[in-house]
């Protein structure tokens, strides 16, 4: 199985509220179209049809209809995608972490898998995303796509882990790193910080601290431009490396 997500900063302008890069997402679905992948699941970051609106829950005195609006926003993004794969031949359906998660102060604390596992049984592409989830710490709160592909990576064991970003991968002292020793982490991390723009979940830091944590679990995981054209068929064809690779130890 693949483990591929799809950056909201690639489907989307994230500086623009409810703006969706039309040419991005038909060349992302065409990509994964010709990958011919049916063990592929996929999850998508919100962009600007979530961060901004979950901005608006967490500074407004987080409404139930607040909460409303940020799963609006992420779930029609989520329908323009399912879409457009299948305008492509994509066989994918929805899984929708409100329905289907629930937190304990922030972090996963429940996921029933069984449709996930069916949707794969029947070769449909699962694809998951971002979303205002229940805690039962504290009413709602935000889960980010990094965290599922994090939890989804652990409970699932995929062969290969990819994260599609706006940014060639992990950037240090104006350069692409290609590998990323988890242990070395500490020394990076003053150079990676959230993201230029609206971001609840953390940006970039939030992003490598995920995939860190894995590592350390043994879990390897790459960063790449999902903008760049080629790269997904690449990440998702060939053995081709095109980001950053976060592992532990050498590499
Ligand atoms: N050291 C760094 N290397 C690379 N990117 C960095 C670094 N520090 C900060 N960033 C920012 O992180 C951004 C990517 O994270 P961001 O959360 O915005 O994207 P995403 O996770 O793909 O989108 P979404 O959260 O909507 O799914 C880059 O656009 C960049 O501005
Ligand atoms: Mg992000």
């Amino acid at each position: 199985m693949i483990l591929l997500k799809i950056g909201g900063s690639v489907l989307t302008d994230k500086a623009r509220a409810s703006t969706v890069r039309k040419d991005f997402l038909r060349m992302v679905a065409q990509q994964i179209a010709n990958a011919k992948r049916d063990d592929l699941v996929l999850v998508h970051g919100a962009g600007s049809f979530g961060h901004p609106q979950a901005a608006a829950y967490l500074s407004k005195g987080r409404s139930i209809s607040d909460a409303w609006k940020t799963h609006r926003a992420v779930s029609s993004l989520n329908t323009l995608f399912i879409n457009e794969l299948h305008s492509q031949r994509v066989p994918a359906l929805p899984i929708h972490p409100l329905d289907s998660i629930t937190l304990d102060g922030g972090r996963i604390a429940r996921f029933d898998m069984a449709v996930l596992g069916l949707m794969l049984e029947n070769d449909i592409i699962p694809v998951l995303h971002g979303d205002i989830v229940l805690d039962s710490a504290d009413g709602f709160n935000i889960l980010s796509g990094d965290q599922i592909v994090a939890f989804l990576a652990q409970r699932m064991q995929p062969e290969k882990i990819g994260i599609g970003t706006d940014v060639d991968g992990i950037i240090y002292k104006g350069e692409k790193i290609s590998h990323l020793n988890a242990n070395e982490f500490e020394n990076y991390r003053k150079e990676i910080v959230g993201s230029s723009v609206v971001d609840v979940t953390g940006g970039m830091l939030r992003k490598v601290s995920e995939l860190v944590e894995i590592a350390k679990a043994g879990i390897q995981s790459e960063i790449f431009n999902a903008t760049r054209g080629g790269n997904i068929a690449k990440f998702l064809i060939s053995n081709q490396q095109v980001g950053t690779i976060i592992s532990i130890g050498t590499k």
